[in-house]
């Protein structure tokens, strides 16, 4: 398969090197981020008379063709591509010809994988705080229900004071409450576009940033274009609010393991909630609890894992970055 950037080389590329540097596998995730972006950059260069209307028209349906067929199903994402960027311009260029080849004026995969990447985090911050929302609501109605419910309070895990299961739970909507505050400080903080930022020192096209950002819902375009290449903050900000989701979910899930252990009696997990023993047929195991808690400590990796990567890069886009996407998946 030819490369995108295969102009200057003589040689093919080793087999082992293709497959190594290759993103394909993982960054198809967001195929769907990456036609989003595609589609308001090729608005913008049509607003700004670099692309005809008609190419434009050409480019998008083409897009939205691709966008549909992969989602259906019919179109298969392959590795015979580097990376989901050349795989939808390939598809682009075989759909619609030579005007599918001017999608990508202006633009590099550097500002074009840090625009997909900040819509795919922005994506799952939405989605996961309508999950803690969620949790909330389930924490909220326990509560409501057990105001009077009392049970003990305790400190060292030796019993305190009296306490109610409602002042128990409600220490949890707490925590849970921080963590959504905390995805929307991330989601502020992150909302603005890299796009026109190029490989890291932007274009001689006349693009419209400002026109481009808001079309993809951002507060407006980044400042420092090496910075927009290199930024991976958001991802780490991410990542650490997901570890402290994780670690009160942990806690929560401690307690319920305690409590549902013969020495406790607090609570009985729900049949459809617990698993068995295969030789011991007294037993009901906490496992999904168990299991919450030990999936705790992949997500603290991914964080550690980035902070490392990032630690030692200089400006501005370096391979590197590419190891954010599996971590943040
Ligand atoms: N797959 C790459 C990534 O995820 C895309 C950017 C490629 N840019 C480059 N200069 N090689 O980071």
């Amino acid at each position: 398969m030819a490369q995108l950037w295969g102009g200057r080389f003589t040689k093919e590329t080793d087999k082992l090197v293709y497959n190594f540097n290759a993103s394909i596998s993982f960054d198809q995730k967001f195929y769907e981020q990456d036609i989003r972006g595609s589609k308001a950059h090729v608005a913008m260069l049509a607003r700004q008379g670099i692309l005809t209307a008609e190419e434009k028209d050409q480019i998008e349906a083409g897009l939205d063709g691709i966008l549909a067929d992969v989602k259906s199903g019919k179109l298969e994402i392959t590795s015979e591509y580097e990376d989901i960027h050349s795989f939808v311009e390939a598809n682009l260029i075989d759909r619609i010809g030579d005007a599918g080849k001017k999608l990508h004026t202006g633009r590099s995969r550097n500002d074009q994988v840090a625009l997909d990447m900040k819509l795919y985090v922005r994506d799952e911050i939405d989605e996961t705080d309508e999950l803690v929302k969620k949790l909330l609501e389930a924490l909220q109605k326990i509560m409501e229900e057990n105001v009077h419910t009392y049970m003990p309070g305790f400190t060292h895990l030796q019993k305190a004071q009296p306490v109610t299961l409602a002042h128990h739970v409600g220490a949890y909507f707490e925590m849970f409450v921080r963590d959504r505050s905390r995805l929307a400080d991330i989601r502020k903080r992150m909302n603005t576009c890299p796009l026109g930022a190029g490989a890291l020192a932007g274009t001689t096209y006349p693009l419209d940033r400002e026109y481009t950002a808001q079309l993809l819902g951002f507060d407006g375009p980044t400042r420092n274009s090496m910075d927009s290449v290199s930024d991976r903050d958001y991802v780490i900000e991410l990542l650490a609010a997901f570890s402290t989701i994780m670690m009160h979910m942990s806690r929560f899930c401690e307690e319920i393991i305690m409590w549902n252990s013969n020495e406790y009696r607090f609570v009985e997990i729900d049949d459809a909630y617990s698993t068995g023993s295969s030789i011991m047929p007294q037993k009901k195991n906490p496992d999904i609890a168990e299991l919450v808690r030990g999936k705790t400590g992949r997500v603290y990796g991914a964080l550690t894992s980035i902070l490392t990567t990032m630690k030692g890069i200089p400006l501005a886009y370096n391979k590197d970055m590419q190891e954010d996407k599996e971590l943040t998946f």
